[in-house]
């Protein structure tokens, strides 16, 4: 379509066309008839610790490595001037079986000082004038006349801060100091400097910004939180992802050892440490330090519903594919039965009291479970039936999530939908990571699902591009766009699609193992890639009901390279249209509203960029972004001037 003149408003992106090379393209938005309501759930996120997701990332703790349990005790740590002390890694299992190992540490240093050193998660992002709160945990009673010193220092090596701890006598204690830096550093360290003559055995230790999301001591990273609170998810799905089933049965996720007090939680090798040989990762472990408790209470502060998933008996079937005898399933179902306990219960029952005795008497209102990540095949079947059974017994309230595999076609896919379908999960589970063009081909995927099954919840997907540059630029525009143009059908199909999340949600640039990702990092800042601005744009106007939104009379799914859908927010009595131009001019486009008479502002968010291969990155974070226009409905028409490879929220207001 050429256009031939276009007067262009202020702001550049909306304007009043009144002369075009051929008529503008009319989408009829039918304001007075509702698809379907829109589920609060609709678009979520979806938590997994991958690319250093949870420690080294959410999770604010700087010290790698903190309670020596990793399979190389002293990983992280470096010992400087040895000839005045030493480190004996001593395990204590009879005593305190989920962290059994210490550092017991003889010191010689009268004059100078016997150092230990943590590099952090690629380094510590410290921050001019900002406090960290140091802790340990450690038995000072053979310590004599040892006095310690925790410094910060630079990437040089320079001190940037320094405190002293008190030593206090016999007994294992927790240690605490504040210290402030004097300087921002993305390459930090933390080195405990001891003096004198003595033994200390040492433990858990910790330091973490002050400033962390809510100011919770030991909480997460503010700027991460901050971005999901930007995106206002419907739902945060969590642990993950393959983290839940575990290379084998030993390594999977068990909520119940990431609850309680931090000093408790049994740490393991993350699956991802060792998953991709071209992406090693030797020092990712889970410390659990952000467990079950914590991922409730980031759901709660979100306002968002939590969406646990829970091993179902089996191991990764792209591993081990181990899965657990039939006749020895129960713990795994009591696992479940017991979270939500954990979740729902009153203080009175075991897990609820402990839910309470962690900070939290009142309930988190868990409504959703999902049973088994990407399981495939009878053996998933025959365990998801099992777990059902005993789910719907006890708590017939409770919706439960099983899955469909790791592909959304074929085989496996076609048998998983085939037997849930006569069990009774509310939804099933289906994983896309797939070309830009198949998400550009496939906004009608969900127009032909049946009505009256399991509803659909697109748990996991992404569009993946072959770009090879910075860590983030699979994060393409392109890739971005194309799943604005999908979403169109998601967001249409409302009825049955009623929760979706991008996948994965964070990674670190020095240390990730999977991409494109939705947020990027570094120990200092963090970044929003086009994609989740379009994830934002969706959830930020979700709306409560779908309306139709039609090109010559039926759904705008990629005629003349446009995609649309619509919704009504009805408490703020607002009209909000989502539309695609995945043409590569410019077009101009009338949106005509019927039915609707709250028509007096627009407002347009605008997400596009002439270089389809454009990135956001941690240096340059801006680059796609959103930019606001506004303009105005004439004679019940709205004309835009669409930029070309756009995605466009039309907000449509009635003030
Ligand atoms: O999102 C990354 C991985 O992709 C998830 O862990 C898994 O469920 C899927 O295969």
């Amino acid at each position: 379509m050429k256009k031939v003149s276009i007067a262009l408003a202020l702001s550049g992106m909306l304007s009043i066309t009144t002369a075009t090379a051929q008529s503008p393209a009319t989408i009829v938005v039918q304001a007075g008839k509702t698809i379907a309501p829109v589920q609060p759930t609709m678009w979520g996120v979806f938590f997994e610790d991958i690319n250093f997701g949870a420690d080294g990332g959410l999770y604010a703790e700087l010290v790698k490595n903190r309670s020596f349990e990793f399979s190389m005790p002293m990983m992280g740590w470096r010992e400087t001037r040895r000839n005045t002390g030493n480190v004996l890694i001593t395990n204590h299992q009879e005593m305190s079986s989920a962290n059994p190992r210490y550092a017991k540490i003889t010191i010689n240093a009268p004059d100078s000082g016997y150092q230990l050193v943590n590099e952090g998660f690629r380094g510590m992002g410290l921050k001019a004038n900002d406090t960290y709160d140091f802790s340990m945990w450690a038995d000072m009673g053979r310590a004599r006349n040892v006095q310690l010193e925790i410094e910060l220092l630079n990437e040089k090596n320079q001190v940037i801060g320094s405190s002293p701890v008190a030593a206090s006598g016999s007994g294992w204690k927790k240690y605490v100091a504040a210290v402030t830096a004097k300087e921002t550093t993305a390459k930090g360290k933390l080195r405990l400097v001891f003096k004198g003559t003595g033994v200390v055995d040492a433990d858990m230790i910790s330091l973490f910004p002050r400033d962390t999301w809510k100011g919770r001591p030991g909480g997460l990273r503010k700027d991460l939180v901050q971005l999901l609170a930007d995106m206002k998810p419907g739902f945060v799905r969590f642990p993950g992802g393959c983290i839940v089933e575990g290379r084998d049965l030993n390594n999977r996720y068990q909520w119940k050892k990431t609850v309680g007090p931090v000093e408790s939680r049994e740490l393991i090798i993350n699956r991802w440490n060792t998953e991709f040989a071209h992406r090693s990762a030797p020092d990712y472990f889970q410390s659990f330090g952000l467990g079950f408790y914590e991922y409730f209470l980031l759901s709660e502060d979100l306002g968002a519903q939590p969406l646990p998933i829970l091993n179902c008996g089996m191991a990764c079937q792209y591993n081990t594919g181990e899965v657990v005898d039939l006749d020895e399933l129960e713990p795994y179902i009591q696992d479940a039965l017991d979270l939500i306990e954990f979740a729902n219960g009153s203080v009175q029952t075991k897990w609820g009291k402990l839910r309470a005795d962690m900070g939290h008497p009142a309930p988190f209102n868990l409504t959703m479970l999902g049973v088994g990540n990407e399981q495939w095949d009878v053996q998933y079947i025959e365990r998801y039936k099992r777990f059902e059974k005993r789910l719907k017994e006890k708590y017939p309230e409770i919706k439960i999530i099983s899955g469909s595999g790791p592909y959304y076609s074929g085989p496996q896919f076609e048998y998983a939908w085939k037997e849930l379908k006569k069990l009774g999960p509310a939804f099933i589970d289906e994983h896309y990571y797939v070309s830009p063009d198949w998400f550009f081909n496939n906004a009608k995927r969900y127009d032909s699902y049946d009505r009256t099954g399991p509803k659909v919840f697109a748990g996991e997907y992404a569009a993946h591009g072959k770009e090879d540059k910075a860590p983030e630029s699979r994060n393409t525009w392109l890739s971005a766009l194309a799943e604005a143009a999908y979403m169109t059908g998601l967001e249409r199909n409302a009825d049955v699609v009623q929760m979706c999340a991008y996948a994965p949600l964070f990674a670190h640039v020095e240390a990730w193992q999977w991409r494109p990702d939705l947020i990027w990092f570094d120990n200092l800042k963090a970044v929003g890639t086009p994609n989740y601005y379009v994830q934002k744009l969706y959830a930020n106007y979700k709306g409560t009901k779908v309306v139709p939104a039609l090109l010559n009379g039926v759904p705008v799914t990629g005629q003349d390279s446009l995609y649309a859908s619509a919704v009504i927010d009805e408490p703020t009595g607002k009209l909000y249209v989502k539309l695609v131009n995945n043409a590569a001019v410019e077009r101009v486009i009338n949106i005509q509203p019927t039915g609707w008479k709250n028509t007096k502002k627009v407002g347009v968010k605008t997400l596009s960029s002439t270089d389809l291969m454009q990135y956001n990155s941690v240096e340059e974070p801006t680059a796609v972004t959103p930019k606001e226009s506004t303009g105005s409905v004439k004679k019940g028409m709205l004309q835009l001037t669409v930029p070309a490879k756009s995605f466009q929220v039309i907000e449509v207001g009635n003030k």
